[in-house]
């Protein structure tokens, strides 16, 4: 079969290391005028145009994108598919939250029709807001999670998901048990994991609704299936915390439950973090845990200000990416999220800067992930997802965007300032899978 070539052309960053940890020259890359070349799925070739474009294959005419901005598609470390029709739910915080609207909402995907219309509507939120990855939670059912491969092996997404594990403390239909959550679990992950691009996390909700014996049978799984990824929730909010001290009075705190079930370690990711003590962020360190920083969702039940300067100090960095943690999160866009991001980091006095923004966007959550040699960077050898921004996409973007004088402020405006609208095109395996500027049909 003959290779499939395409190739793009116009302004690019990408991450080549952690500017948190090195010097923003050996993390940060910045091609005026870059050429990216783009071999069956895979970049081959990227950086300065004028250098690379004798790479180009005869007949092969790059996208030429001028005025925009592209850089590496975005990774959403932390999202629930099965929230997209509860958005802006009003009134509550977490734990009311979850019994008022999502536990309400869940019991839905127990219809593999309605399961399947979501994943649909999912997926092309995440491709108009430029996510070309998302590590996302389904429903209990297994079929809420065949719903979603299906529709992103359809698109050839790079997607992980898992079935929820809850065997307690939540409505009778949504409640699986230690044994049927464990071999659910492991059936789905033998179906789908590393099929295409497809990766299964095994998703115990968090520590209120799994009974230790579920834990244990999480943990088994993931001793048996260490390729897979490990997703759950911790330390959000002051209440939860309490409540998994009563559920667990003989652990030494939330995080210490993870571990003692052996659900910290690489590829395990954990949501939002926020009360993390010091002790325990060392720990996340030591065993490579990643956390997602959820800061429109922390903003938006109350949850408080997760600190990103604690958790990426250089002398003990964890792993952390962002994420919008839809229904909670109130935008699928991860420049929206950057924006709150740098906010609640100004409220603790630390300006996050947009390098560090994007870096956390792309590269950090592939890495909070365990496959930044797949994704997260536009290096050559990654995969070839990447996002076109427009620092044109409306009026006032464009005239603020215009008087930039250096590619981190022209970064930091799409920041702060930036939504769905400044997705001009994102493209998924070297194909364009969303234009914003195609005539719809
Ligand atoms: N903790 C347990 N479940 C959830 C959820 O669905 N959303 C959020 N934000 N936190 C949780
Ligand atoms: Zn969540």
């Amino acid at each position: 079969m003959a290779s499939q070539v395409t190739a793009v052309r116009g302004p690019m960053i990408w991450f080549r290391g952690d500017p948190f940890l090195t010097s923003r020259e050996d993390a940060f890359v910045h091609e005026g005028d870059g050429l990216l070349i783009c071999e069956n799925g895979r970049i081959t070739a990227s950086g300065d145009y004028t250098a690379l474009r004798h790479r180009l294959p005869e007949g092969v005419v790059p996208a030429h994108y001028p005025d925009q901005m592209i850089s590496a598609g975005f990774i959403d470390t932390h999202t629930h598919y099965v929230q997209t029709g509860i958005i802006a739910a009003f009134g509550s915080q977490l734990i009311d939250w979850l019994n008022h609207y999502t536990f309400v909402e869940e019991q839905r995907f127990s219809d593999a029709g309605y399961a399947r219309r979501v994943a649909s509507a999912f997926c092309d939120e995440l491709l108009r807001n430029g996510t070309t990855t998302s590590l996302t939670f389904c429903a209990v059912y297994p079929q809420s999670v065949d719903a979603l491969f299906e529709e992103a092996s359809r698109r050839n997404m790079r997607i992980a998901a898992g079935k929820v594990l809850m065997d307690r403390n939540a409505p009778e239909g949504l409640l699986d048990t230690a044994q049927s959550g464990h071999d659910e679990s492991k059936a789905l992950l033998e179906r789908w994991h590393g099929r295409g691009r497809n990766l299964y996390a095994i998703t115990p909700r968090f520590a209120p609704t799994s009974t230790p014996a579920q834990l244990e049978a999480a943990g088994a799984l993931w001793r048996e299936h260490p390729e897979a990824l490990m997703h759950t929730h911790v330390s959000e909010n002051t209440g939860e915390i309490s409540w998994v001290r009563s559920l667990f009075p003989e652990r030494r705190g939330y995080l210490d439950v993870y571990d003692h079930y052996g659900l910290l370690g690489r590829r395990a990711v954990l949501a939002h973090g926020v009360h993390l003590t010091r002790s325990e962020r060392d720990r996340c360190a030591e065993t490579g845990t990643a956390v997602s920083h959820c800061p429109t969702s922390n903003l938006f039940l109350g949850s408080g200000l997760f600190h990103v300067h604690d958790a990426k100090d250089s002398r003990r960095p964890m792993h952390v990416g962002l994420g919008t943690d839809i229904g909670a999160g109130t935008s699928f866009s991860l420049l929206a999220t950057m924006n709150e991001a740098y906010k609640v980091a100004e409220l603790s006095n630390y300006p996050l800067d947009s390098v560090k923004a994007f870096f956390l966007a792309t590269l950090g959550g592939a890495q909070a992930m365990g496959i930044e040699d797949e994704v997260g960077s536009l290096e050559a050898g990654h995969e070839a997802d990447f996002v076109v921004l427009d620092p044109g996409a409306t009026p006032l973007l464009a005239r603020r965007t215009s008087r930039a004088e250096s590619v981190e402020e022209l970064l930091f405006v799409l920041a702060v300032m930036g939504d769905d609208r400044a997705v001009r095109a994102a493209y998924v395996a070297g194909a364009l899978a969303h234009d914003r500027d195609a005539p719809s049909v």
